[in-house]
């Protein structure tokens, strides 16, 4: 155990990866602003030697991501794809995978259209289904790669009751955690072996950015994922390694208050006249019980995302409602604090078969609410006004 591990999570989110700068003092580290270093001589650095391959900037965002999800690895990329690419990179033409069936439809669309056509096997199963992923698995599964809460339908999948079915079949198990955040819940601690999230959302928190991030524990696929960052070069900037880092030290503020004002909202939706609504944190919720288990704060308390999906019904009633907002902007994206809104059908999931989308009751009608961190009455009286 590191010294680190022992410092809570807020203490990790401002200190660790951040040093004073040696040369000034400066509290807050420089931008490494460098493609290149200089060398001592030949085969002598100072531990860097092209910024493809590392850059101080990155090291410290990596460390920083890495110590809040509880592991010893952060392997950053220059967008969530980007590092869900890398992951399945580290796989061969012929192996099988099984992922959550409602997946960000960015996943479903590398996966689909892009490593099927390099051999690989991919099932997409309903992973909140135990069963469903047992029956699944064949000879040649290698890799089961979860998305919970799933967007935009937010289902649950029991992170620990999953990693112990792969650990006996020695199957690989990775969690998309980019609807909780590590400040939410922490799917290392529940037994998944690699962590991945799109640092553009609740990381980076600003929309001013893209980022994604790998996090493990196990050395040998930090290696393998070190060296498909640097081979496949999608790395990110040092500006948004350093505004990654200044991100994080708000992390718990603003994904509290979120949360918290996204089980508000909620809670007075629920009393709408609406065809769903759709938070975790109500007790009408069929995983209400699931969520309030795996979805933690760092000190234990239930917490529920700021996510809230929404049913208007019918095309015509949606394009009332979103015409009228003002607060809540109109825009792919989450976890910022501006809040948005967004219907994806036609957005976020525009790319999956439309019998997938109403099958799993992706519907023209349905309306996904990232919530910010604006004041409670406003985003009710926007969404009041707009209904
Ligand atoms: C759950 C989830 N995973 C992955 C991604 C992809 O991340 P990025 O847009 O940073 O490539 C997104 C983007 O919306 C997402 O919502």
């Amino acid at each position: 155990m590191s010294k680190t591990d022992k410092l809570g999570f807020n203490t990790k989110a401002v200190h660790v990866g951040n040093k004073a700068d040696k040369e000034t003092g400066a509290v807050i580290p420089p931008i490494y602003a460098t493609s290149t270093y200089k060398q001592e001589s030949v085969s002598k650095n100072k531990g860097y030697d092209y910024s493809r391959a590392n850059n101080p900037t990155r090291r410290m965002h990596e460390q920083n991501i890495a110590s809040l999800e509880g592991g010893a690895h952060g392997i950053a990329f220059s967008s969530g794809m980007a590092a869900t690419t890398a992951l399945f990179q580290t796989f061969d033409a012929g192996d099988h995978f099984i992922v959550s069936r409602n997946t960000y439809g960015g996943t479903y669309r590398v996966l689909e259209k892009v490593f099927k056509r390099h051999g690989f096997e991919i099932d997409f199963v309903d992973t909140k289904e135990l069963e469903k992923v047992e029956q699944s698995i064949k000879s040649n599964t290698k890799m089961v790669f979860i998305e919970t809460p799933t967007n935009p339908l937010l289902e649950i999948t029991d992170v620990r009751s999953l990693s112990e079915i792969c650990k006996s079949k020695d199957i690989l198990f990775g969690v998309d955690n980019t609807f909780m955040s590590p400040y939410g819940q922490r799917p290392l601690e529940l037994g998944a072996d690699i962590v991945m999230h799109s640092s553009t959302k609740f990381i980076g928190g600003h929309s001013d950015l893209l980022g994604g991030v790998l996090i493990t524990n196990k050395n040998e696929l930090a290696e393998n994922l070190h060296f498909i960052q640097k081979s496949g070069g999608a790395i990110p900037s040092a500006f948004d390694c350093w505004l990654l880092l200044r991100s994080t030290k708000t992390l718990s503020l603003r994904v509290q208050r979120q949360c918290d004002t996204a089980m508000k909202l909620a809670q007075w939706l629920a009393e709408q006249n609406l065809d769903r609504v759709i938070y975790p944190g109500l007790a009408s919720f069929p995983q209400h019980d699931l969520a309030s288990k795996q979805q933690l704060t760092p000190d234990g308390k239930p917490i529920f995302g700021s996510i809230i999906s929404i049913d208007l019904g019918t095309i015509q009633a949606r394009n009332n409602f979103l015409a009228k907002l003002n607060i809540f902007l109109l825009a792919e994206s989450l976890g910022g604090v501006e809040s948005l809104i967004s219907n994806p059908f036609n957005m976020t999931h525009r790319d999956l078969p439309e019998e997938k989308k109403f099958d799993l009751s992706i519907t023209e009608g349905l309306i996904r609410l990232s919530v910010g961190i604006e004041d409670f009455s406003d985003l009710k009286n926007d969404l009041m006004n707009a209904l």
